[in-house]
């Protein structure tokens, strides 16, 4: 079943919201995610990470690790892309370790979804279609129907819940009249989700983004005094880089590149430990 959310991070607040956590249950993810994949589980459990090495990739013995402490966990939340390096987790392996350890598991594809074929294993997947050039607006949660079936709706408000007096709403109405996440007017499926046809498709694709990245992390590893962060050369990763320049401004390097040449460059800097409010800073 596929809820049509806004984007992805509405998605997995979805999914954090439907899988009725407590504050002592666990959910497995890892220090790779994207704030995506980690606040909404920090506002509803509590959050056991896979740490990564100084390249920002982790070890499957490492989510093994995880996925067997105690308590058990209730979710392994994972991504299929790391939107900084570029980086791509053995996702088809991750799952079946997590099944193996009895633990679904939540794929966001956010990343992924524009380049590589979905993972039809996970439990339950979030994408963005206007990240594969479908109109803003559109991002599927993916997941088994029992999950959407039961609970209060995510959103709530007329046209949500069929019954509604002053004090209590939908929660003792028959299950068959129970339909939480049924899809609003607003919702639209990503009409055209995949790449158009003059562009290489599969395998070629996969061959011609390994191309691009390994071309843009050499040039900009080759430019001096900068440092490029992710994995090594060998590795294949997107076509997605993030680089430092020591000592150097990061608006004024990002600026350059956009001023001189047309091209354009997300920056900031990063900080380890931001103060969270309240409700996100739970471990
Ligand atoms: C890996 C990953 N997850 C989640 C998101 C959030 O996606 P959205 O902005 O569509 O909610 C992004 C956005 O770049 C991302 O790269």
């Amino acid at each position: 079943m596929a809820i049509i959310c806004r984007n992805t991070i509405e998605a997995i607040n979805h999914l954090a919201f439907r899988l009725d956590l407590g504050p002592d249950d666990v959910v497995v993810t890892t220090v790779v995610e994207h704030h995506a994949n980690l606040l909404p589980w920090r506002r509803y459990a509590k959050v056991r990470y896979v740490e990564c090495n100084p390249e920002g990739t982790f070890e499957p013995d490492a989510v093994a690790g995880a996925l067997r402490g105690n308590p058990h966990p209730k979710l392994f939340a994972v991504t299929g892309a790391s939107n900084v390096s570029g980086w791509l987790p053995p996702v088809g392996g991750l799952i079946q370790l997590s099944h193996e350890a009895g633990v679904p598991v939540l794929v966001d594809a956010a990343h992924l979804a524009p380049h590589r074929p979905l993972l039809a294993a996970a439990d339950y997947l979030a994408w963005s279609g206007h990240k594969m050039y479908a109109p803003f607006g559109a991002a599927p949660l993916v997941g088994p129907r029992r999950t959407f079936a039961m609970g209060d709706p995510f959103l709530a408000a007329a046209g949500r819940s069929t019954w509604c007096r002053s004090t209590r709403c939908s929660g003792t109405l028959p299950q068959s009249a129970r339909r939480p996440d049924r899809p609003t007017s607003s919702e639209r499926w990503p009409s055209a989700p995949l790449p158009v046809p003059s562009q290489p498709s599969g395998g070629r694709r996969s061959a011609h983004n390994e191309h691009l990245a390994s071309r843009l992390r050499s040039g900009l590893g080759a430019i001096e005094g900068s440092r490029v962060l992710g994995p090594g050369p060998l590795v294949p990763t997107l076509p997605v880089a993030s680089f430092v320049v020591e000592d150097v401004h990061h608006a004024l390097v990002a600026a350059r590149p956009a001023a001189e040449w047309g091209i354009s460059v997300r920056h900031g800097r990063m900080l380890l430990r931001p103060p969270l409010p309240a409700s996100l800073a739970r471990d």
